[in-house]
């Protein structure tokens, strides 16, 4: 059986109290075929560390100094060992391009942490050391229209032919669809965003996909 991902990813949602009651209701039951994490806001970083897989979900293109605001990523390094670079709404309300998804990227990889890099379609350029692939179609992010299964194959299978890392699937996956995803030969996984804000949907979501 292929190794599965499935990765939340809760945007700019959540405080700390609103995570430990989710993390309190959430079963988690990591297997050797599938691999759980959870893309949380940067202040949630050191609270879910240790407590189960997690990403950050941004990194600064600069390494640690004078860059107001900014996270490096050795920073993150001390509570995570993976983030999440490019997502569509770092790409369009941030205005991160290609140039600056590359620097971030490098010094991603300088500290070490794993990348999931997010393009929306087969011709969008993958930096190097990008580790997994997510592809995000833009008009099904949050709007509840998922691309079809086949249709989403035929991209990641496009990907693939350049790209040779695991390569995930995004946009409105629920816990009804998920196993229409998981099920096809090129996807390795799904990245779901609204789906994984409450723990129950996504404790059922985790289980409709891997039993
Ligand atoms: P969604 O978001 O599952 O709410 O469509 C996916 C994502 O943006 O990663």
């Amino acid at each position: 059986m292929k190794k599965m991902y499935i990765v939340g990813n809760w945007k700019s949602n959540k405080t700390a109290q609103e995570a430990n009651e989710w993390i309190s209701t959430f079963q988690n039951r990591q297997e050797t075929f599938y691999q759980i994490l959870l893309g949380v806001p940067f202040q949630l970083l050191p609270l879910l560390h240790g407590k189960l897989p997690i990403a950050a979900q941004n990194v600064s293109p600069f390494v640690e100094g004078a860059y107001t605001g900014e996270i490096a990523a050795s920073q993150i390094k001390e509570f995570a060992d993976w983030v999440i670079i490019g997502h569509s709404e770092r790409r369009n309300y941030f205005k991160e391009d290609d140039l600056m998804l590359s620097q971030k990227v490098m010094r991603a990889k300088e500290a070490h942490l794993s990348v999931i890099y997010c393009i929306s379609d087969a011709q969008m350029p993958i930096p190097k050391g990008v580790d997994i692939v997510a592809y995000e179609p833009l008009w099904a992010i949050g709007t509840g229209k998922s691309d079809t299964p086949q249709n989403a194959n035929a991209v990641c299978q496009q990907i693939k032919n350049h790209f040779f890392g695991d390569i995930l699937y995004g946009g409105s996956v629920t816990e009804e669809n998920v196993r229409s995803f998981i099920d096809q030969d090129a996807i390795d996984g799904v990245l779901v965003g609204g789906a994984s804000l409450d723990s129950k949907k996504f404790t059922n979501l985790i289980k409709n996909a891997t039993s």
